[in-house]
């Protein structure tokens, strides 16, 4: 492996895009079933004081049709096991976290967190980790035996300095291009797109016949668009050399790349774009766009809150060129220092971390399980190949952009900033400088 030149936990994740899939193979030898360990000892540095652990406030952004009933029912379990802690369920809607990151930042600022967050595995968690706005639970992990539960990669994504700072809850991927098989055949299109070059053929195909080739949402659905752009035009290794060597934003291959983005946004619906994630996914829904990129949450909505049938009704691939690759991210749920309800947060990070809960969750979430000896019977249709790609040894594993691995808060806002001034003025020089300026301040 190249020397890496970034910062320690950048330098992790490079390491966990090549020690994953070691991690998960070793997975598949681990014992079916959770160990019931004792109560959670607790983690250095608790308060003097604390209140009475009468509720706990979870702050998350699952608010919408799927992934509130995934958070519901680990919620219904946590009070099952903890009866007497109310839950305040504190989720804040706006896919990808737009809304709730802001008013968490805020939150975070004036030193009254919730009880437990939501965070991005990899360089967003980082943030908070070097800010001092976390506990170390490395304590937790011990008391609940979790370090062999948890792959290897995705540990050292928690980690730093040899701490583990978060749980995660799930693994979702977000290279995936949705559509409708009765749109496809109306359309006379025999299969989606393997390349991008071939989703501009049939685009341009699309457009003729009056549909939208490709839906959208609002910034973050775009740059998500990107990032799988990227990943298909540039190879899974280019892609991560991106995160690592900030100058490759300026090659000519990026710049090729680049310009199939802007080709690619062309046959959007950008200029009447939806509001958010699901809104943009209707519009294949009702048969007026055919292709949807985005990640598995997409399941959720689909299949469990719109009852489509995986395969029959609705059909999914991976995004043009990404054959083989899973485009990863994780949530995971935090302890925020300074919680008020500290004691009763634990229990529902025991509660994120438990079989049990990741089991419950996951499967009305969309996502697979981050345990590796969850219950795999529990995961059908979509998510069924979703799990046997995860842990298929020969499936290559990069980090999002979008969703915290591969940028934290800083970087990732100015990719923002930059690419809504691309996607308004088409000018892909400046924007590719602007990014490479953003990896290379710290
Ligand atoms: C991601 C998150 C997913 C899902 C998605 C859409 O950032 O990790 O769990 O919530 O946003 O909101």
């Amino acid at each position: 492996m190249t020397r890496c030149s970034r910062p320690l936990l950048q330098c992790r994740i490079a390491a966990l895009l090549s020690l994953a899939l070691v991690a998960i193979a070793c997975s598949k030898t681990s014992p079916p079933v959770e160990k019931e360990a004792a109560p959670a000892a607790a983690p250095a540095a608790a308060p003097a004081v604390e209140p009475k652990a009468t509720q706990v406030e979870v702050f998350s952004w699952w608010t919408g049709p799927g992934e509130q009933e995934g958070l519901d029912a680990m919620i219904a379990d946590f009070k099952t096991k903890n009866s007497g802690v109310e839950v305040i369920n504190a989720a804040v809607s706006g896919g990808s976290g737009t809304n709730a990151k802001a008013i968490l930042a805020n939150r975070l600022q004036a030193g009254t967190p919730p009880d437990s967050y939501q965070r991005h595995a990899g360089l967003e968690l980082a943030d908070d980790i070097k800010a001092k706005k976390l506990e170390d639970l490395t304590s937790l992990y011990e008391s609940k035996g979790w370090k062999t539960k948890l792959p290897k990669g995705l540990l050292d994504a928690i980690t730093i300095d040899g701490k583990i700072y978060s749980v995660p809850v799930n693994i979702h991927r977000a290279n995936l291009l949705w559509f409708l098989p009765k749109t496809l055949q109306s359309l006379g299109i025999g299969a989606p797109p393997a390349t991008w070059k071939e989703f501009l053929t049939q685009a341009a195909a699309i457009t003729k016949k009056h549909k939208t080739p490709l839906a959208i949402g609002p910034g973050w659905t775009q740059k998500h668009l990107l990032e799988t752009v990227l990943l298909g035009e540039l190879g899974a290794e280019q892609y991560t050399t991106l995160w690592k060597q900030p100058n490759e934003w300026q090659s000519p291959k990026v710049a090729a790349a680049l310009d199939t983005f802007k080709k690619v946004l062309a046959f959007t619906d950008i200029k009447s774009s939806a509001p958010d994630w699901q809104p943009a996914s209707d519009r294949v829904l009702d048969g007026a766009a055919v292709y949807f990129v985005m990640g598995d949450w997409l399941d959720a909505y689909w299949g469990r809150a719109k009852k489509l049938k995986f395969k029959t009704d609705y059909d999914v691939v991976e995004t043009p060129g990404s054959s083989g690759v899973y485009d990863f991210l994780s949530d995971s749920f935090t302890l925020p220092v300074g919680a008020k309800h500290r004691e009763a947060a634990l229990k529902w990070l025991d509660e994120c971390g438990s079989v049990t809960g990741q089991d419950l969750f996951n499967p009305q979430k969309g996502s697979v399980p981050a345990r590796t000896d969850a219950d795999a019977s529990k995961y059908q249709g979509y998510l069924a190949t979703a799990l046997a790609a995860w842990q298929n040894p020969k499936t290559v594993i990069v980090g999002s952009l979008t969703h915290g691995v591969v940028a934290n808060n800083a970087v990732g806002s100015e990719i923002d900033s930059a690419l809504s001034l691309f996607v308004a003025s088409g000018d892909a020089a400046t924007f590719a400088k602007a990014v490479a300026k953003a990896y290379t301040v710290d």
